[in-house]
Protein backbone atom coordinates (compact mmCIF):
# COMPACT_ATOMS: atom_id res chain seq x y z
CA UNK A 1 0.00 0.00 0.00
CA UNK A 2 1.07 3.54 -0.75
CA UNK A 3 2.28 5.49 2.06
CA UNK A 4 -0.38 8.24 2.00
CA UNK A 5 -3.22 5.20 2.09
CA UNK A 6 -1.38 3.78 5.02
CA UNK A 7 -1.43 7.39 6.49
CA UNK A 8 -4.83 8.01 5.50
CA UNK A 9 -6.36 4.71 7.34
CA UNK A 10 -3.83 5.05 10.05
CA UNK A 11 -5.64 8.77 10.88
CA UNK A 12 -8.94 7.31 10.49
CA UNK A 13 -8.05 5.29 13.45
CA UNK A 14 -6.77 7.71 15.38
CA UNK A 15 -9.31 10.23 14.85
CA UNK A 16 -11.69 7.62 16.25
CA UNK A 17 -9.62 7.53 19.29
CA UNK A 18 -11.79 10.08 21.70
CA UNK A 19 -8.45 11.45 23.10
CA UNK A 20 -6.18 11.18 20.13
CA UNK A 21 -6.07 15.21 20.02
CA UNK A 22 -6.33 15.81 24.14
CA UNK A 23 -3.01 13.68 23.98
CA UNK A 24 -1.10 15.43 20.99
CA UNK A 25 -1.56 19.15 22.59
CA UNK A 26 -0.63 17.40 25.87
CA UNK A 27 2.79 16.01 24.04
CA UNK A 28 3.13 19.20 21.70
CA UNK A 29 3.11 21.53 24.82
CA UNK A 30 5.29 19.55 27.51
CA UNK A 31 7.68 19.82 25.00
CA UNK A 32 8.82 23.30 25.56
CA UNK A 33 8.25 26.52 26.69
CA UNK A 34 8.78 28.08 23.42
CA UNK A 35 5.30 26.06 22.60
CA UNK A 36 3.43 27.10 25.55
CA UNK A 37 4.04 30.48 25.41
CA UNK A 38 2.20 30.31 21.66
CA UNK A 39 -0.35 28.56 22.76
CA UNK A 40 -1.28 31.28 25.61
CA UNK A 41 -4.24 33.19 24.62
CA UNK A 42 -5.66 29.84 22.45
CA UNK A 43 -8.74 28.18 22.71
CA UNK A 44 -7.41 24.83 22.61
CA UNK A 45 -11.04 22.83 21.79
CA UNK A 46 -11.51 24.85 18.63
CA UNK A 47 -7.34 24.75 18.29
CA UNK A 48 -8.13 20.77 18.15
CA UNK A 49 -10.78 20.85 15.39
CA UNK A 50 -8.94 23.11 13.46
CA UNK A 51 -5.61 20.77 13.62
CA UNK A 52 -7.76 18.17 12.91
CA UNK A 53 -8.57 19.72 9.35
CA UNK A 54 -4.97 20.48 9.22
CA UNK A 55 -3.41 17.06 9.12
CA UNK A 56 -6.34 16.16 6.60
CA UNK A 57 -4.62 19.16 4.67
CA UNK A 58 -1.66 17.05 4.89
CA UNK A 59 -2.78 13.79 4.17
CA UNK A 60 -4.40 14.99 0.96
CA UNK A 61 -1.49 17.10 -0.37
CA UNK A 62 0.44 13.68 -0.17
CA UNK A 63 -1.94 12.14 -1.67
CA UNK A 64 -2.53 14.52 -4.65
CA UNK A 65 -4.53 17.64 -3.67
CA UNK A 66 -2.87 21.37 -4.81
CA UNK A 67 -0.80 23.05 -2.60
CA UNK A 68 -2.86 26.03 -1.65
CA UNK A 69 -4.50 24.89 1.82
CA UNK A 70 -0.69 24.36 3.40
CA UNK A 71 0.84 27.47 1.88
CA UNK A 72 -2.27 29.51 3.35
CA UNK A 73 -0.58 27.76 6.19
CA UNK A 74 2.62 28.46 5.53
CA UNK A 75 1.25 32.01 5.28
CA UNK A 76 -0.58 32.44 9.10
CA UNK A 77 2.77 30.87 10.76
CA UNK A 78 4.93 32.81 8.86
CA UNK A 79 7.29 35.49 10.49
CA UNK A 80 5.17 38.20 9.88
CA UNK A 81 2.06 36.55 11.66
CA UNK A 82 2.51 33.84 14.18
CA UNK A 83 5.96 33.53 13.65
CA UNK A 84 6.85 29.52 14.04
CA UNK A 85 10.10 29.03 13.68
CA UNK A 86 11.09 26.07 11.36
CA UNK A 87 13.08 23.79 14.16
CA UNK A 88 9.70 23.96 16.15
CA UNK A 89 8.16 21.46 13.37
CA UNK A 90 10.55 18.60 14.85
CA UNK A 91 8.78 18.97 18.14
CA UNK A 92 5.16 19.29 16.42
CA UNK A 93 6.24 15.97 14.16
CA UNK A 94 7.83 14.14 17.12
CA UNK A 95 4.36 14.66 19.55
CA UNK A 96 2.48 13.72 16.40
CA UNK A 97 4.35 10.28 15.88
CA UNK A 98 4.26 9.60 19.83
CA UNK A 99 0.34 10.42 20.04
CA UNK A 100 -0.46 8.34 16.67
CA UNK A 101 1.93 5.50 17.94
CA UNK A 102 -0.03 5.52 21.67
CA UNK A 103 -3.72 5.90 19.62
CA UNK A 104 -3.10 3.81 16.42
CA UNK A 105 -3.54 -0.01 17.85
CA UNK A 106 -2.22 -1.56 14.50
CA UNK A 107 0.80 1.25 14.30
CA UNK A 108 4.59 -0.06 13.21
CA UNK A 109 8.05 0.81 11.68
CA UNK A 110 6.28 0.89 8.47
CA UNK A 111 3.45 3.26 9.31
CA UNK A 112 5.06 5.13 11.08
CA UNK A 113 7.70 6.19 7.77
CA UNK A 114 5.10 6.25 5.91
CA UNK A 115 3.59 9.28 8.28
CA UNK A 116 7.10 11.09 8.55
CA UNK A 117 7.67 11.04 4.52
CA UNK A 118 3.83 12.31 4.23
CA UNK A 119 4.20 14.91 7.14
CA UNK A 120 7.59 16.16 6.11
CA UNK A 121 6.64 16.67 1.95
CA UNK A 122 3.44 18.58 3.63
CA UNK A 123 5.70 20.49 6.25
CA UNK A 124 8.14 21.59 3.69
CA UNK A 125 5.27 23.82 2.11
CA UNK A 126 4.54 25.10 5.02
CA UNK A 127 8.04 25.87 6.24
CA UNK A 128 8.70 27.56 2.81
CA UNK A 129 6.54 30.57 3.46
CA UNK A 130 8.10 31.44 6.71
C1 LIG B 1 -2.91 27.85 14.21
C2 LIG B 1 -2.19 23.79 11.68
C3 LIG B 1 2.39 23.65 13.26
C4 LIG B 1 1.37 27.15 16.41
C5 LIG B 1 -3.09 26.80 13.35
C6 LIG B 1 -4.28 26.55 12.56
C7 LIG B 1 -4.09 25.40 11.88
C8 LIG B 1 -2.76 24.92 12.20
C9 LIG B 1 -5.05 24.71 10.90
C10 LIG B 1 -5.52 27.45 12.53
C11 LIG B 1 -5.60 28.21 11.23
C12 LIG B 1 -4.47 29.16 10.98
O1 LIG B 1 -4.08 29.91 11.89
O2 LIG B 1 -3.94 29.12 9.85
C13 LIG B 1 -0.86 23.43 11.86
C14 LIG B 1 -0.22 22.32 11.19
C15 LIG B 1 1.07 22.29 11.63
C16 LIG B 1 1.23 23.37 12.59
C17 LIG B 1 -0.90 21.38 10.18
C18 LIG B 1 2.20 21.36 11.27
C19 LIG B 1 2.45 20.94 10.05
C20 LIG B 1 2.50 24.55 14.28
C21 LIG B 1 3.67 24.70 15.11
C22 LIG B 1 3.38 25.66 16.01
C23 LIG B 1 2.04 26.15 15.73
C24 LIG B 1 4.99 23.91 14.98
C25 LIG B 1 4.34 26.10 17.09
C26 LIG B 1 3.98 26.53 18.27
C27 LIG B 1 0.14 27.66 16.06
C28 LIG B 1 -0.48 28.81 16.73
C29 LIG B 1 -1.72 29.00 16.10
C30 LIG B 1 -1.82 27.98 15.06
C31 LIG B 1 0.12 29.63 17.87
C32 LIG B 1 -2.76 30.09 16.42
C33 LIG B 1 -3.51 29.73 17.67
C34 LIG B 1 -4.53 30.78 18.05
O3 LIG B 1 -5.40 31.09 17.25
O4 LIG B 1 -4.41 31.30 19.17
N1 LIG B 1 -2.17 25.80 13.10
N2 LIG B 1 0.03 24.04 12.69
N3 LIG B 1 1.54 25.44 14.67
N4 LIG B 1 -0.69 27.21 15.08
FE1 LIG B 1 -0.31 25.68 13.85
Amino acid sequence: MSAANLVMQSYGRCCASPAFFDDFYRHFLASSPLIREKFVDTDMSAQKQLLRQGIMNLVMHARGMPDTKLRALGESHSRQRLDIRPELYDLWLDALLLTISEHDKECDADIRQAWREVLNKGIAVIKGGY
